[in-house]
């Protein structure tokens, strides 16, 4: 229904800068092609290989919707009928992309925000593929990861700032849409209004017609100086999405890998560039197959497991604390309720003595006694 959409223009800023502008995607649907059978499948053991020869030591990393599959976040599927774009019927809006529309937004925010109920951050966990982008770190090699996504996992998993960019922005800090005074990320969660100009503030995700974070343009001098380029989890099929573009950005001698399920952008053409190499299947069980043949998979499988530990442990403290906070708040006003009730008599027998001589209620009427006998 909405694929005939995907295939409008393409565009590009004023100033000749890279924005996220309207409808850009292509309607070549994300199946499996001929590249797909060519025999350049197997990518996996020559750049394992060439990293073990110490070849690699500047390696980039341009990730999508596809490395948070495993987390239980969809993908945006625009053939499959499973992705995000292929269920938003009960949000009402006229084409899929409008959800993600600033235009469309500051007309109705409405839809945008009862879909980011379901991607806010904390509702999941980062899986096996984001914990080899950080052993990548953890090993020195990672120059950089440019990730499309907005759920946040790369730094969830401990990838430090300086070396994550979030290309179409994230749920953390958030903004006005019109006069981008900031807010704190959490008010951001019902339709809030700004305090200044009263337009509607919303996390600072980028929308189509939105320009790029500042920091996305560490790319000019990221891919000149690499010396690996992994690409993984991407359709790289929007026109003129910043990133999908990227890719082609690193010198012609740097090796390229794609880890997808299926073949897309350059990596879908025979024959393919020289240095190009791909793995194509269930991305999890790829990384997994990598980290193997780099002997990284015990230290993968080790770091996921302290840091969730430490992460569960963390969030049972938090627990524990607030609970015992709540409980000694509940305490401390019993004791200075009882404290109240014991010092001041006079008002609790004044109640007691109402006007028409009734006691007001049993309590009161025990205080009553009670103060009474202690006279
Ligand atoms: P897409 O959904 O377009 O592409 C995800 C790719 O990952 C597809 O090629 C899938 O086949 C593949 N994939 C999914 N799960 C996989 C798995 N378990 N194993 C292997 N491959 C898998 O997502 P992106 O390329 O990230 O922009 O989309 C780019 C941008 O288009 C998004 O950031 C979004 C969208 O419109 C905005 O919202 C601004």
């Amino acid at each position: 229904m909405f694929k005939s959409l995907f295939s409008e223009g393409t565009e590009t800023r004023a100033d000749g800068e890279p924005s996220l502008e309207g409808q850009f995607f292509t309607s070549e649907p994300d199946q499996p092609s001929h590249a797909a059978k060519s025999p350049s499948c197997g990518g996996l053991t020559t750049i394992a290989r060439l990293m073990k020869l110490g070849r690699c030591k500047k390696v980039l990393v341009v990730a999508g919707a596809g490395i948070s599959t495993a987390s239980g976040i969809p993908d945006f599927s625009r053939s499959t009928g499973t992705g995000l774009y292929a269920n938003l019927e009960k949000f009402n809006v006229p084409y899929p992309e409008a959800i993600f529309n600033i235009d469309y937004f500051s007309n109705d925010p409405q839809p945008f925000f009862s879909l980011a109920k379901a991607l806010y951050p904390g509702s999941h966990r980062p899986n096996y593929i984001h914990y080899f982008i950080r052993m990548l770190h953890h090993k020195g090699l990672l120059l950089r990861v440019y990730t499309q996504n907005i759920d946040g996992l790369e730094k969830v998993c401990g990838i430090p700032d300086d070396k994550v960019v979030e290309a179409h922005g994230s749920f953390a800090t958030a903004s006005c849409h019109l006069c981008y005074t900031p807010f704190p990320a959490e008010d951001a969660k019902v339709v809030p209004v700004c305090s200044f100009c009263s337009a509607t503030v919303k996390p600072d995700v980028v929308f189509f017609g939105e320009d790029l974070p500042q920091k996305y343009f560490l790319h000019t001098k990221d891919f000149p100086k690499a010396d690996l380029l992994i690409i993984m989890g991407t359709s790289l099929q929007v026109n003129n999405n910043p990133c999908a573009s990227l890719v082609n950005t690193v010198r012609s001698s740097v090796p390229r890998l794609l880890l997808n399920r299926h073949a897309v952008g350059a990596f879908d053409q025979v024959p393919l560039r020289r240095g190009d190499h791909m793995e194509l299947g269930d991305l999890e069980v790829t990384v997994r197959r990598f980290a193997d043949l780099l002997g990284w998979n015990h230290e993968i499988q080790d770091l996921m497991r302290s840091h969730e530990a430490a992460v569960s442990l963390n969030s049972k403290l938090s627990i524990f604390v607030s609970s015992w906070t709540v409980m000694t708040l509940f305490l401390l006003m019993q004791s200075i309720g009882a404290l109240v009730s014991c010092c001041s008599p006079p008002l609790t027998a004044s109640r007691g003595r109402s006007s028409d001589g009734d006691t007001d209620s049993e309590t009161d009427s025990k205080s009553s006694t009670s103060y009474n006998s202690n006279q």
